[in-house]
């Protein structure tokens, strides 16, 4: 599998950030995280060429050591480095920068970290009242303070620890439910004096100051790639994959929990621990899959696959049903409502409710004219429908899988035939 997209992002943040150098080994090459360098480098750090198979390497210039860029540091696609940039940079006292990224990240929600942020005291504007990019950070110095966020949003809580990095006192960011886990043990591993700790909810306390060291980091396979295949292997008669190199960390696998409970034939392989993160390789089978029902829970754990996940139901005998998954409308493009209008496209049975789907599945697709309304997972999600359906499909902007899985189009090839 490529390189986790999320372990990706914080190697090449985390490094830029600490002294010395920090080399990179399985580096996600996809364009979300080429924006994040992007943008690092307009702050005067170097990155080596991100390529597919390279080993990438980032000079670190230090917890204060990021230029005022001359330039708009554009963030493309991608979300994760908008919101965590915007934790980077409020606290680079006199330093201003502007944020902005394409059609889709100009419409998703950031005051969930902006307002955060000014309770630290920072100074970020934009659109809708700070809620919107284009967006302006005029970097100052930043108090500690204590914080919950309304969201288990991995994105808020890592922008709030990054700004808790220079904070003049301690931070304790609180979680309403747990979000995936990387940048806390990423941060220790370069050094950063974090605790995690907590009964109702989740504390995470940053004490500023410790210098960050370059490290080397091991990205592990994205277990959120992995997922097209677990469902396609699952659901296509005859197949057998072995999915080499998936991360597992258990803020990650609601997938996997998932698909046990619904009958998929999935072993996981060699379980070893790669740098901090356990990692194994996926064994699946075809079997049939039972209908199921899943909320608000395990959703952290499963956010982004969803949308693979509505197309499994479409092949389930019955009713499945996913709520608590508000969520999903405000990603790339409000999954909901996309899953549910391409998947009708195809003759599935889906219903959209506001924080969820109802899908009665167990009878065929069938081929359609398709639009990933330039959404990665979409794309991904409907050529696992495609293959599944009856007759031939055609996928309108289907380049919009490079965001996380540029070889994608190229494995699913390999593996038809
Ligand atoms: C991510 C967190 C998730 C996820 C996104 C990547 C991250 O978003 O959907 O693809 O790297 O922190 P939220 O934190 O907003 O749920």
């Amino acid at each position: 599998m490529p390189g986790d997209k999320s372990i990706s992002h914080r190697s090449l943040l985390f490094g830029a950030i600490a002294e010395g150098t920090t080399t990179i080994q399985g580096l996600l090459p996809a364009e979300d995280p080429i924006s994040t360098a992007a943008c690092l480098r307009l702050m005067g750090v170097a990155i080596s060429p991100i390529e597919a198979g390279a080993i990438v390497t980032v000079e670190g210039v230090g917890l204060d050591g990021l230029k005022e860029p001359a330039e708009i540091l554009n963030c493309g696609n991608s979300g994760t480095t908008m919101r965590l940039m915007l934790g980077l940079l409020a606290g680079r006292d006199g330093r201003h920068f502007v944020l902005d990224g394409d059609a889709s990240l100009r419409r998703r929600p950031m005051r969930r970290v902006g307002q955060p942020l000014a309770s630290m005291g920072a100074d970020v504007r934009g659109r809708d009242g700070g809620n919107l990019a284009p967006l302006a950070v005029q970097g100052r110095a930043l108090k500690g303070t204590v914080i919950g966020t309304p969201v288990a949003s991995a994105q808020v809580k890592s922008a709030l620890l990054l700004a808790a990095l220079t904070a003049g006192s301690t931070t304790t960011v609180i979680e309403p439910a747990q979000s995936r886990d990387h940048s806390e043990r990423m941060l220790k591993a370069f050094g950063a004096d974090l605790t995690v700790g907590g009964e109702i909810g989740r504390h995470i306390s940053v004490q500023p100051g410790a210098t960050l060291h370059g490290q080397t980091v091991v990205v592990p396979g994205d277990i959120s790639s992995a997922a097209f295949w677990l469902v396609a292997g699952s659901l296509i008669p005859g197949a057998d994959l072995t999915i080499e190199n998936v991360g597992l960390n258990p803020t990650r696998t609601g997938i996997l929990e998932i698909l046990d409970q619904i009958g998929a034939r999935i072993e996981v392989l060699n379980p070893r621990d790669v740098a901090g993160e356990p990692v194994g390789d996926l064994r699946v089978t075809h079997g049939a899959l039972q209908p199921f029902e899943f909320g608000e829970e395990i959703m952290p754990r499963l956010v982004d696959e969803v949308p693979i996940l509505c197309v499994a139901a479409c092949f389930c005998d019955g009713e499945s049903r996913i709520s608590g998954a508000s969520e999903l409308r405000v990603k790339e493009t409000d999954r909901l409502a996309v899953m549910a209008r391409q998947l009708k496209a195809m003759g599935a049975e889906i219903e959209e409710q506001e924080d969820g789907v109802t899908i009665r599945g167990g009878h065929p697709l069938n081929g359609a004219e398709l639009d990933s309304e330039t959404d990665h997972r979409v794309a991904m999600s409907l050529a696992v429908a495609a293959m599944l359906a009856k007759g031939d499909s055609t996928l309108a902007r289907s380049e919009a899988a490079a965001v996380s899985y540029p070889t994608f189009w190229e494995e699913l090839e390999r593996l038809r035939n």
